[in-house]
């Protein structure tokens, strides 16, 4: 998971390329490179850690260049060093290589190069790559791509430059992200869309087993044999400003108060006469009806969202739910076939271990579903149908905006699914769905009163040790509230069913670990409050979530977070905002760097 830009034009290469980089840093900060094609050579300047390093480098010696290729890395093979830092060079040094992505033969490609004669100066896969092409070449690079290509198991998209073709860039995919911004006189490669934005909006897609060959004038895509293929071209709708902070501090903070905006735009146009509009599904209502089993697969906060939806469907369409966290799925010998819905969930629809579970799942069968966030990616392509979240582009790394936006399209799903079944009257399905469309204001609510929540968060802020509680719908919610706070700020948390606590976690209590407790109204809302008593009585300081109106929850917390109220079923989303906020305030007051938390990428394309 890292990511690439590469740009041919008329403008300082450099400059465009840095820029890429810094809206693709979401995807890896481990290190930094370009490599241009400056008269008849390739200058390479590469940095070890965050972008702002190579940027640094740069501004101190700038290169004269119109074409050139440049990454940022999350390492795999290799530690972050500047050898293993891309672009790569083969022996030459005439040819230069930025990749995103894992080739599984790496280490035969390298012994096999080896014992031919290429020396090898990094630990990485890449560098195996740009040494094929060394051996392949005859004075076409397309042609030497394509032949590497073939020798490649595993995911790559690449970018590729050559010093006898100075204008060109060769670009490949295969089970990474790849596209091309098209301009007028230029043209940029890039893993993802907030890096051309400044200059286009009109994109190439390109597809597995393509090849484009890229110049200021054109854009050639091509199949692993050479033969032309019709470009799939997208129109972006996405402004520049939609990919950055929009005037808040960070983008994690922007994208909390995004939400309102994201649930709106993702219930939009899903209730029309009545119905619950979903044919995303493209399944006819007898099929949906004759649903008797759902399977969710997913990871991290999509698999918290996946749980919410077990909730859901179970409780409106009494439909049985299981979830799995994607890696798990596809070694556990799952038991789908036909008649199951597996549903998908991932932000960045390229997540490999849900991409690996939805493979399985198809192969037993089973008719898969993708809820994700991102037009056009990969899992888009591999699933029989897709809902979107229209939540817009997600920079932070810890998932906020997109949580709930899942919740959100879940939320549908299960109306849906409920609607078909019958277990629910239209009557029923018009009330709750009325309820739902007030989300996004309930949510703007909690934005614009949140109470004392910087001062709670200041109490709290040298915790080592922090427990999450909550129960029934609850209980997403808290593993949601701790992982938040694990990723960002690095206090541990750890995420309980409220009445299991008693038989082990209790005995961490001390009145130096904060117990975080959803405590808002619903049938078990008494036995939260015994539990809450629980952890007191052993000298814990309470922060509770709770219903408005709720002043009974007062005289048993240290802290409450009061969320307007709403039905319990539709819970999830209010009690979660709170604690987004909790643990983002905690976090910057720890000087913790919540977009880029440390070890942490954004779209996780390794199993
Ligand atoms: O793109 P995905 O939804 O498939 O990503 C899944 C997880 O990697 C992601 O939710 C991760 O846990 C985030 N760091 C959560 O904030």
């Amino acid at each position: 998971m890292c990511g690439l830009v590469g740009y041919t034009g008329n403008r300082v290469a450099s400059e465009v390329l840095i820029k890429g980089l810094a809206r693709l840093e979401y995807r890896g900060y481990d290190s930094a490179g370009v490599a241009c094609v400056r008269g008849g050579e390739l200058a390479v300047v590469r940095r070890v850690g965050k972008l702002v390093n190579l940027r640094t480098a740069l501004d101190g010696a700038p290169i004269v260049s119109t074409v050139g290729i440049g990454h940022t890395r999350w390492a795999t093979h290799g530690r972050p060093s500047e050898e293993n830092a891309h672009p790569h060079c083969d022996c030459t040094g005439r040819i230069a290589l930025v990749h995103n992505g894992i080739i599984e033969n790496y280490l035969e490609l390298r012994d096999e190069l080896a014992a031919a004669g290429h020396i090898l100066r990094s630990e990485t896969d890449t560098e195996a790559i740009v040494h094929l092409v060394e051996s392949y070449y005859d004075g076409d690079l397309a042609q030497a791509v394509a032949k590497s290509i073939r020798r490649l198991e595993g995911s790559y998209a690449l970018a590729v430059i050559h010093l006898d073709d100075p204008g060109t860039i060769v670009a490949a995919r295969r089970d990474s992200p790849l596209i091309i911004g098209t301009a007028n006189g230029e043209n940029i490669v890039a893993s993802d869309i907030p890096a051309v934005l400044e200059y286009t909006r009109e994109v190439v897609v390109l597809n597995d087993g393509q090849i484009a060959i890229v110049t200021p004038d054109d854009v050639r895509v091509v199949d692993v044999n050479l033969e032309p293929v019709e470009p799939e071209m997208m129109h972006v709708e996405w402004d520049l400003d939609a990919a950055e902070k929009g005037g808040y501090e960070d983008f994690m903070l922007k994208e909390i108060h995004e939400q309102p905006t994201a649930l709106r735009e993702t219930l939009r146009g899903r209730f029309v006469d009545g119905e619950i509009e979903l044919s995303e599904l493209k399944m006819t209502p007898s099929e949906v009806s004759a649903i008797d089993r759902v399977f969710i697969i997913a990871c991290g906060t999509s698999f918290h969202a996946g749980l919410v939806a077990k909730n859901l469907i179970e409780r409106w369409a009494r439909i049985p739910v299981e979830v799995q966290v994607s890696s798990e799925f596809r070694y556990n010998d799952p038991i789908v076939d036909d008649e199951t819905l597996v549903v998908a969930i991932t932000q960045s629809g390229e997540t490999a271990d849900t991409l690996a579970g939805v493979r399985e799942a198809r192969e037993r069968g089973a008719k898969v579903i993708a809820i994700t966030n991102v037009v056009g990616s990969r899992v888009t392509r591999e699933s029989d149908g897709v809902i979107y979240t229209h939540a817009g582009p997600e920079i932070g790394v810890a998932a906020t905006k997109t949580f709930t936006a899942q919740i959100a399209a879940l939320n549908v799903l299960a109306l849906k699914l409920a609607q078909a079944k019958g277990t629910l009257g239209s009557e029923e399905v018009e009330r709750i769905w009325l309820e739902l469309s007030t989300l996004p204001d309930v949510v703007e609510a909690i934005l614009a009163n949140t109470g004392d929540l910087e001062a709670c968060a200041e109490e709290y802020v040298d915790a080592a040790s922090s427990l999450f509680l909550g129960r029934g719908i609850g209980v997403p919610v808290a593993m949601e509230g701790a992982l938040k706070l694990k990723e960002i700020s690095y206090i541990h948390a750890e995420a309980y069913a409220a009445g299991e606590m008693k038989h082990g976690p209790i005995a961490l209590i001390t009145d130096e670990v904060p117990v975080v407790v959803v405590a808002t109204q619903g049938h078990t809302y008494e036995k939260v409050v015994s539990n809450i008593q629980e952890v007191r009585a052993r000298g814990a300081q309470v922060i509770a979530v709770a219903t408005a109106g709720d002043d009974e929850i007062r005289q048993h917390a240290e802290h409450v977070l009061m969320v307007p109220r709403t039905s319990e079923a539709l819970s999830a989303i209010p009690a979660t905002v709170p604690l987004q906020l909790l643990s983002y305030h905690i976090a910057k007051k720890r000087g913790c760097n919540v977009d880029q938390p440390r070890n942490l990428a954004k779209s996780v394309t390794v199993e």
